[in-house]
């Protein structure tokens, strides 16, 4: 693919790492791509970051057909730069687009756009510990029209940000209020997809727990109300007696590149692991007396995060007497370490950028 390029006359002044937060900054450049029937994918540029011009009809300001990936670049102390499973995220990206009716961005195109944005942006990868590069693909309709139907136009974007801790709590332990009222997704849905309308239909719930004073919420099954499926923006786990559950991949959850990179590394430690339907019941009963040992989500941006309290209709349950679990700890210690280059990748899951 041929990139232009057009820089810009003056460079941003660049955060503190220490006040980076979740994606507050964004960097200098973004790419761009445009997509129509006749021409297909063409005109890939990396331009300076800023507003771009979008006709008020654009169908995706209307019918929401919008979709986007997450993944991060990584500083190694010896100062490489590492993506972590990217051609994952490229493979979800289609399947969403897929579902959305969207042109698919091949998997070839969607790395080299990462790559070639990432080399440019590498100043504003952060070095400090546990700091990364989010980088952001979405892809959206761009048409003018106000009848539904699958857009004839596109573009694809990446925009960079240079980020901490997603969550305030740092990788402390998270309250989780389990939602009831609201439904995040059903089978037949666009549960699995990543698009922004997943997000949008989700932030009431997410706004009612912040009231009470949750973090985030737990999302149960939407026809029967019963089954644990992911907390807001991340998969969801727990130990129960030795033994760790997840959600199945149905058509309802999000096939996260960190829940599969967290069942193999458990499936090798000798964990014996559920994909199955786990019900809140179940779970608070195991909550109760004492069998749920640990809990915790997962998510590019959260990384891994512990859930230290769960609320069910008022009734609370302490997990791991809201500290981290060791095996919660073992997890987030493995991964953070590959994906910074400190231990030896055996699952060749790092991408070096040169
Ligand atoms: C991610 O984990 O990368 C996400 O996309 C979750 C969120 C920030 C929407």
């Amino acid at each position: 693919m041929k990139i232009r390029f057009e820089e810009r006359k003056q460079l941003k002044e660049k955060p503190k790492t220490n006040e980076l937060g979740f994606g507050k900054y964004f960097t200098d450049y973004m790419f761009m791509c445009d997509w129509n029937e006749e021409e297909q994918w063409h005109d890939a540029r990396i331009v300076p970051y800023g507003p771009i011009p979008l006709d008020p009809a654009s169908m995706v300001l209307h019918y929401a057909q919008e979709t986007f990936e997450g993944l991060k670049a990584y500083k190694t102390q010896d100062g490489r730069i590492l993506l972590f499973r990217p051609d994952m995220n490229a493979r979800r990206m289609m399947y969403s687009n897929k579902r959305l009716s969207m042109p698919v961005i091949p998997e070839e195109m969607f790395l080299e756009a990462v790559e070639a944005l990432v080399r440019v942006e590498k100043d504003w990868i952060p070095d400090q510990e546990r700091t990364s590069l989010y980088i952001r693909p979405f892809m959206f309709a761009t048409e003018a029209g106000v009848g539904v139907h699958p857009a004839k136009s596109y573009v694809f974007m990446i925009v960079c940000s240079p980020v901490g801790s997603y969550y305030p709590e740092g990788v402390n332990p998270v309250k989780i209020y389990v939602e009831e009222e609201f439904v995040r997704a059903v089978r037949g849905g666009t549960g699995f997809a990543k698009c922004g309308g997943n997000y949008a239909g989700s932030v009431a719930a997410q706004a009612k727990a912040a009231k009470l004073g949750y973090t985030q919420v737990l999302w149960l099954d939407g026809v029967h109300r019963k089954y644990v499926e992911e907390v807001g923006t991340m998969n969801v786990f727990f130990k129960i007696k030795g033994e760790i559950y997840t959600a199945p991949i149905e058509g309802t959850v999000l096939a996260g590149v960190t829940r599969d990179s967290i069942l193999t590394l458990l499936k090798d430690w000798g964990y014996t692991v559920h994909e199955e339907h786990l019900s809140i019941d179940d779970l608070m009963e195991a909550g109760r007396n004492g069998d749920l040992e640990e809990s915790f989500g997962s998510g590019t941006a959260a990384v891994i995060t512990p859930i230290g309290e769960l609320n069910y209709r008022g009734e609370i349950v302490k997990i791991h007497q809201f500290t981290t679990g060791e095996l919660t700890q073992k997890l987030y210690d493995t991964l953070t370490a590959i994906q910074w280059g400190e231990i030896k990748d055996t699952y060749l899951w790092t991408r070096e950028i040169f």
